[in-house]
């Protein structure tokens, strides 16, 4: 097991090793998980094709160090506490024995529908236990997993599994969210009219209500459990075969396909973890993101059960059915590490300080936040109100791509400076560039974040497209990896992250192109062209404002904005809803037709005044039409 890094003084001289000796560094590392045979070579890399591989020519299966080591070790030691939607439901108890089982039996399932190592299953479920298990028996019978968080439209669940040519699909009949029920099942059989190459589709039933069921190819997950034979050797794997993609969005074109590696990520999953939580046994661990995201693949299923640890998995939504949901579940479980993102902590701090102090909250020790700068403000509310002055925050910086947390404090080790990432962890070399890609050496000093060496989480390449994968991350700079963030280091070489630098918006903690948002805005017939751009929203951090342009018609301006919305939701899922639509009759362009996207975001923070050069517009006129209709919007 990791031992974590335990002073400041550690931290240095491990973060010394992991960069002069990065090999030795890692090796030490991976020798701490149980591999079928040894790898050949550590490290073999280069950034331009790109081209990264880990532990090469090593055979493993990821869910031997998670599953059949703590089993014979801690058999009974609890994995997931299950805590559902609705706090009168019973909750639910998964020791690491309990899960390894269901996953092997569920192997037995994949095995019995003829899957094999290689084949893409796709994932669409609640946040409920299951969901790990899922992902699990994937990665035991060595089929790459691909969740989409079950908020995504039948449109892009479709477009996702066509990207992989996934073969199956499991799913719920239904989901539990708030006070509403989500019709799980029925989105799925919309989304499979659009893919041939789906022949199974698995039924966890969570909701029990009424759904389709097409012979032959729906089966549901208890009766198939029952028949299935448990399965328990797992499949040996390279250590560079594909684990999972999971799809992001980007600043151009569709959602891409990010793709991890078994040995890699699984080494820098559970050391991340480890590190930077700082977890000990008899800790509970409690994340709020959904394991449709990527915070979900490494900080609930993979990072901590590598470390055998115990969590809380939450099926709800922080307000429902009030907003101390989440202080009661710290309370009634005596949580002693949180995990969220700053939306959270902003919405919950809008209903007041008075509903986190009924609740017992000195259990926790660890506060983790992440998806998104956080505010001051909330800072300073999480670490009193919550943590009472007493539990340091992590505010962990990382990406989808990054497959794990690079740049955070580590708890009760590393100096806490509000809105601050601070420092990277070992084995992860940072450098700002300027816009040319001169390196910025020093301090103090603000520019585009890159990474300079890999680490072993790396993304390996962008599903069916590697060209993709080199143009996005690989191009901007030679030989360094480019984050698409903007960043500061101060005087002490501590990291501020400002936000993007791309046309990618951050909504709540999720990314959203702004692009794939106006493709979807354009599919309403009204829709001539429009343009989408962030504005600082106070909960969400990020807000979206669509400018459109419309035929002239019948309808009234009310109608189309609400066909609009439909469309988005349809088309993408309800969390790309535009928070703000103007519907105007020209965008300001340059003369070679180039909208300027700068001045649309100073009018959507409601700045009209400082637009700074509109000489190149070829036609300043339309900015007084934009702005009267903005004022009018309220
Ligand atoms: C983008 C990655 C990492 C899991 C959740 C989001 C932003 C993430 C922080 C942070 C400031 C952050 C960045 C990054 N971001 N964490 N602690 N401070 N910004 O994963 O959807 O891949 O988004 O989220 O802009 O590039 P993602």
């Amino acid at each position: 097991m990791i031992t974590p890094i335990q002073s400041f003084e550690q931290y240095l001289e491990a973060y010394e090793q992991s960069i002069t000796q990065p090999e030795a560094y890692w090796e030490n590392q991976a020798a701490q998980f149980l591999w079928k045979e040894k790898w050949s070579k550590v490290l073999d890399w280069n950034f331009t094709e790109p081209s990264v591989q880990w532990f090469v020519n090593g055979k493993l299966n990821i869910t031997d160090s998670i599953l059949d080591r703590h089993v014979q070790t801690h058999p009974d030691k609890v994995a997931f506490y299950f805590e559902p939607n609705h706090p009168e439901e019973a909750r639910q108890v998964y020791t690491y024995l309990e899960v390894y089982e269901q996953v092997c039996r569920l192997v037995g399932v994949l095995k019995s529908k003829g899957i094999k190592k290689g084949d893409r299953i796709c994932l669409y479920m609640p946040m409920i236990p299951e969901l790990a298990i899922a992902v699990l028996a994937c990665a035991r019978i060595g089929a790459i997993h691909s969740v989409v968080f079950a908020g995504f439209s039948a449109q892009s669940l479709a477009e996702r599994m066509n990207d992989c040519g996934a073969t199956m699909v499991i799913t719920s009949d239904g989901a539990f969210r708030g006070q509403k029920t989500i019709p799980i099942k029925s989105i799925v059989d919309e989304a499979l009219e659009h893919v041939p190459s789906v022949q199974h589709v698995l039924v966890y039933q969570r909701t029990n209500e009424t759904i389709a069921f097409k012979e032959g190819r729906d089966d549901y997950w208890a009766t198939a459990m029952e028949q299935a034979s448990s399965v328990y050797v797992s499949e040996a794997m390279d250590s560079e075969d594909p684990l999972f993609i999971l799809y992001t969005s980007g600043s151009t074109g569709k959602p891409k396909g990010v793709v991890h590696t078994i040995g890699g990520y699984m080494v820098y999953s559970a050391f991340s973890f480890a590190h930077v939580f700082q977890y000990q046994p008899g800790d509970i661990y409690f994340c709020t993101a959904d394991i449709g995201w990527i915070t979900g693949h490494s900080y609930v299923v993979y990072g901590p059960m590598l470390n055998g640890a115990t969590q809380v998995i939450f099926e709800g939504i922080p307000t429902h059915p009030t907003p101390g949901r989440f202080w009661e579940i710290v309370e009634k479980y005596n949580v002693t590490h949180f995990y969220t993102a700053p939306t959270a902590i902003r919405s919950l701090m809008s209903f007041g300080t008075s509903i986190p102090k009924q609740y017992n909250l000195s259990s926790l020790k660890v506060l983790g936040s992440v998806g998104e700068p956080i505010n001051e403000e909330a800072w300073h509310w999480y670490h009193d109100t919550i943590g009472n002055q007493q539990c340091p925050i992590v505010d962990t910086w990382w990406q989808t791509e990054t497959g794990g947390i690079l740049i955070s404090p580590l708890a009760n080790i590393t100096p806490l400076i509000p809105s601050y990432a601070t420092l990277p962890l070992p084995g992860v070399q940072p450098v700002l560039v300027d816009a040319n890609g001169t390196i910025l050496e020093g301090n103090e000093v603000e520019g585009n974040l890159c990474l300079k060496f890999p680490w072993p989480s790396i993304l390996r390449t962008t599903w069916g497209d590697h060209q993709r994968c080199q143009q996005t991350y690989f191009a901007a700079y030679p030989n360094l990896y480019f984050t698409g963030d903007g960043c500061k280091r101060d005087h002490n070489g501590y990291y501020r992250i400002i936000g993007r630098v791309d046309d990618v918006i951050n909504v709540s903690g999720h990314r959203l192109g702004t692009a794939e948002i106006e493709s979807a805005i354009n599919e309403q017939v009204d829709v001539v062209e429009s343009a989408v751009v962030g504005f600082p929203h106070d909960i969400k951090g990020q807000g979206i404002f669509a400018y459109v342009i419309c035929t002239p018609s019948e309808s009234n301006e009310e109608a189309i904005k609400r066909d609009i919305l439909q469309m988005v939701t349809k088309v993408i899922g309800p969390i790309a809803k535009p928070d703000k639509i103007v519907i105007v009759s020209g965008l300001p362009k340059t003369r070679s037709g180039k909208i300027m996207r700068r001045i649309l975001r100073k009018m959507a923070e409601g700045e009209f005044h400082q637009l700074g050069d509109t000489s190149t517009l070829l036609d300043p006129g339309v900015i007084e039409g934009i702005k009267e209709k903005i004022i009018a919007l309220g």
